[in-house]
């Protein structure tokens, strides 16, 4: 396998290092990233249609995973044209200059669905309620229309990044708790976390299988961010006073999804065995480890 050539885009991002790293044991990588790359990594902005497609003329990859995209759905709302700069139009370039017979696993994310309806299995309705959810919507139809276009569908993502702005909730969390600054978290929406880990183990499942299709994936446990902000400061032995729980749309920011527990079943009927490793808890997150926390 090792002479199969896999360019991972955004990874320089909380996600995108961890499929390096874990598809690295099979592949030849290629990796992409913007401000963060690293040595050895591609420096390429992909709202750049030429320097996109110079890139594919250079590298000719046999197997792309396409990451790269604005995650936080506050800027999406707030910045629509941007977004389908980098959230959308590469997604066209990448489907019209690749081969048929390239695998193309393109990230997405339980924001296409409305979360009225939960729990949601891969063929439900998408009905998108903010920016982010539907440039996924519209990346995803170009994805399907590949003869091997696959669409991993993930939800919020947890595990230990290189700072805490660029990581995952967990994180965030504790730095919200060590702030002690006020501040109201949500206490509606209903998120089931997963492991990058974990999702790094599905991308190299799927890439074996190499199967087209829409596959979810996810964490077992439902939680809201505000519970879930109650229980990492128990476990820290600390008090939250100035967290509120809030139950309001927020009237500047994006609208959330009510509850959009993906169900997992497809991937596990074609063989991948879950790890869901989110509550065992491993590595380290502002001084402490995970397992003191979760
Ligand atoms: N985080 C979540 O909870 C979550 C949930 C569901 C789905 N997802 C999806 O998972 C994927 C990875 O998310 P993440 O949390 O790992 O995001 P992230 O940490 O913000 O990483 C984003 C990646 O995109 C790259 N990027 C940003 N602007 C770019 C540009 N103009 N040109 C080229 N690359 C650019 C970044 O590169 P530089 O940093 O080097 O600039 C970085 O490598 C995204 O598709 C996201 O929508 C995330």
């Amino acid at each position: 396998m090792k002479d199969l050539k896999c360019l991972v885009t955004g990874a320089s991002g909380f996600l995108g290092r961890q499929v390096a790293s874990r598809l690295r044991q099979e592949y030849q990588l290629v990796l992409q990233g913007h401000q963060h790359a690293s040595e050895g990594m591609l420096a390429i902005d992909l709202r750049d249609s030429d320097q996109l497609r110079k890139m594919l003329d250079n590298v000719q990859p046999d197997i792309v995973v396409h990451g790269a995209a604005y995650r936080d759905p506050d800027f999406c709302e707030a910045y629509r044209e941007e977004v389908r700069r980098l959230n959308v139009c590469p997604t066209e370039v990448f489907t019209e200059i690749l081969p048929d017979e390239v695998p193309f696993l393109f990230i997405s994310s339980d924001y296409v669905f409305d979360g009225l309806h939960p729990p949601y299995q891969e063929d439900d309705v998408r009905n998108p309620v903010n920016a982010d959810g539907h440039s996924k919507m519209v990346s995803e139809d170009r994805v399907l229309q590949r003869a091997r276009g696959i669409v991993l569908r993930v939800p919020l993502l947890i595990g230990a990044g290189l700072t805490w702005e660029g990581s995952g909730f967990i994180q965030k969390t504790v730095h919200v708790i060590q702030s002690k600054e006020r501040v109201e978290i949500d206490d509606r929406g209903i998120r089931f976390p997963v492991w990058i880990d974990d999702v790094a183990d599905v991308i190299a499942f799927l890439l074996k299988k190499s199967l087209p299709g829409v596959f979810h994936y996810s964490g077992l446990r439902g939680v809201t961010k505000y519970a879930w902000t109650k229980e990492i400061a128990d476990r820290l032995g600390t008090s939250i006073e100035h967290v509120f729980p809030c139950y309001n749309e927020s009237r500047t920011k994006a609208m959330r999804p009510l509850n959009t527990q993906p169900l997992t079943t497809k991937v596990q009927n074609l063989g991948y065995t879950p790890v869901y490793r989110l509550f065992r808890g491993r590595g380290t997150c502002s001084g402490y480890v995970f397992k003191d926390i979760i």
